[in-house]
């Protein structure tokens, strides 16, 4: 059977996932979120009913991501922390992930991430994890007549950080990239997720080991610094909005991304959150310009500050005003304009597996 290649970033708020399909790159990405669905496989006559995916895991049926929030009449589980990395909730958001990337029944070699400070304290937990399961994630889809098995012959744990910066240092075949040039001097690569915030220092583009340890600020994200206290004020408006949660916020902060309405609708009740939206980014914004000054001496011999993440979304034309010519989105590189900033890992990741094999070959 031959190899995929699949590189999965399934992080605490988004799980975005690459692989290869023949030269294209395919990617897929939903909210890190799921729900067991307890709703009983019938019709009613004169009754279409909602259709949504369903995957059976484990024993149990789920609905995943925006299904999750939407639909779901359930709790929404999700697991943010550090011991989500290869536990079992995270193992079957991988699953989910590569069935949407359209891989059946195949050996995989897959490329996970962790934050930059879990990965020497935690790495041998993770294997493990994977081997209590031997290696194998089995589920099945709705839809499907048997269960898809997932056999993964290698696993490789990439920092979350290192993944956007592999885009640099490889093109999309593996082989080392002209762009690398692009990455002299001290380059910070700043991943702001849904959890975490990790800072990764490149030097002339090698990877500076020192700062690992000190790379993750846990419950620095936009969980934290953004979505929960806009969840908390909308909850306060109305009776209507009493139930609001995050994933809610997050769900209307993206709609409004690509729409330009940032409107979160509960009951009868509607509220603009745009303008709130506004003031926590900003004060984030500035949270990371405090731990940037901290951490690097006011970036005194910073280059550059390379934003990638959900978060770089949100703040980086803000950090700009506080360091005007040295911070710089994926959008700022000629070689990386197809490349997005929620992406950056998983893409770098499925580059650094293609360089692996080509090693072999
Ligand atoms: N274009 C976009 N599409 C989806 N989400 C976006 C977009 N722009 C910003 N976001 C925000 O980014 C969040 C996901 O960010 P990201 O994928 O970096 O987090 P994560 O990696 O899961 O978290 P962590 O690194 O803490 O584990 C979304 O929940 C949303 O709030
Ligand atoms: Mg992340």
């Amino acid at each position: 059977m031959s190899i995929n290649y699949v590189s999965i970033d399934a992080g605490n708020g988004f799980t975005n996932a690459a692989t290869l399909k023949g030269k294209s790159v395919k990617t897929v990405g939903f909210p890190s979120i799921r729900a067991m669905s307890r709703a009983d496989d019938f019709d009613i006559e004169g009754f279409g009913s909602v259709n949504y995916p369903i995957y059976n895991w484990q024993g149990l049926r789920y609905v995943v991501g925006d299904d999750a929030s939407l639909i779901s009449l359930d709790s929404v589980e999700s697991h943010r922390g550090y011991n989500r990395y290869g536990n079992e909730m995270q193992r079957f958001f991988m699953a989910v992930a590569m069935y949407q990337l359209g891989l059946k029944s195949s050996d995989i070699d897959l490329t996970m991430f962790v934050p930059p400070s879990l990965l020497i304290e935690q790495k041998d937990t993770i294997l493990s994890r994977f081997e209590d399961v031997n290696n194998q994630l089995a589920i099945l889809p709705e839809g499907e007549r048997k269960p898809i098995i997932y056999n993964l012959v290698n696993i490789n744990i990439v920092p979350e950080g290192i993944g956007a910066a592999t885009c640099f240092m490889l093109d999309k075949r593996g082989k080392p990239s002209q762009s690398a040039s692009e990455l002299s001097g001290n380059v910070l690569f700043v991943d702001i997720g849904m959890y975490t915030t990790d800072v990764v220092l490149l030097q002339n583009g090698a990877f500076n080991r020192e700062s690992l340890s000190t790379a993750t600020s846990e419950g620095f994200g936009i969980a934290d610094r953004i979505l929960s206290p806009l969840a908390e004020e909308v909850r306060k408006k109305a009776a209507d909005f009493s139930a609001i949660n995050l994933y809610d916020i997050d769900r209307a902060l993206r709609n409004g991304l690509k729409t330009g309405e940032f409107t979160v609708s509960s009951g009868l009740s509607n509220i603009d959150i745009e303008e709130r939206f506004n003031a926590y980014k900003g004060a984030f914004s500035n949270a990371v310009a405090d731990l940037l000054d901290s951490q690097y001496s006011s970036l005194r011999n910073v280059q550059k500050v390379v934003l990638v993440g959900g978060g770089a979304t949100f703040i980086n034309d803000l950090l700009a005003e506080t360091y005007p010519n040295r911070t710089a989105t994926l959008e700022n590189y000629s070689s990386m304009k197809d490349v997005s900033p929620l992406e950056a890992n998983v893409i770098g990741g499925l580059r650094l597996s293609l360089m692996k094999q080509l090693q072999t070959e």
